[in-house]
């Protein structure tokens, strides 16, 4: 049974991943606006990780004998400055995503939570990649700078990007 402190902590964190998902796909529809389809896709490849990532939680929630409860999501930007300026936002973002769910972790230790540690690992683990992942385009933006042929050959690369769900589903 979850105390009523780590399922309203889980809640939070529902929220926060289908806030990523509506984040990212803001930033898919702007990459389609400006002609670069495969961010666009990268971009809605990573709308469908984060959905992933609170529907996860959210099985948990209701596994463990907690209530979901569904809160409004915040309007995400609209408009960012360059491609650049997106791919920043995006590790920013996942940076903090990564201090929330290390606040979870240490919540659960707080609590002697055992099972939500557990839970939890995975996502610790899952943040190590998702900041590599947003990184590594990152780099190669910059080393692109203005450079309209590279970054084209770069779109094609991100629009190859699929959604692989994890095999181990929880239920
Ligand atoms: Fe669900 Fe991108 O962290």
């Amino acid at each position: 049974m979850l105390s009523k402190t780590m399922e309203q902590a889980l809640n939070e964190q529902i929220n926060a991943e289908f806030y990523s998902s509506y984040m990212y796909l803001s930033m898919s529809t702007w990459f389609n606006s400006i002609g670069l389809p495969g961010a666009a896709k990268w971009m809605l490849t990573q709308t469908q990780e984060e959905l992933f990532h609170g529907m996860k939680i959210f099985r948990q929630v209701n596994e463990r004998g907690g209530r979901v409860t569904l809160k409004a999501i915040s309007q995400p930007p609209v408009v960012w400055k360059s491609t650049l300026h997106v791919f920043q936002e995006a590790l920013a973002h996942e940076q903090k995503v990564t201090g929330l769910i290390n606040d979870l972790v240490n919540l659960a230790l707080e609590e002697k939570d055992h099972a939500s540690n557990i839970f939890l690992q995975w996502f610790v683990s899952e943040q190590v990649e998702e900041e590599a992942n947003v990184g590594a385009v990152l780099d190669k933006l910059k080393l692109i700078g203005k450079d309209t042929t590279a970054l084209f050959t770069l779109d094609a690369e991100l629009g190859q990007r699929i959604f692989t769900p994890p095999p181990v589903q929880v239920n």
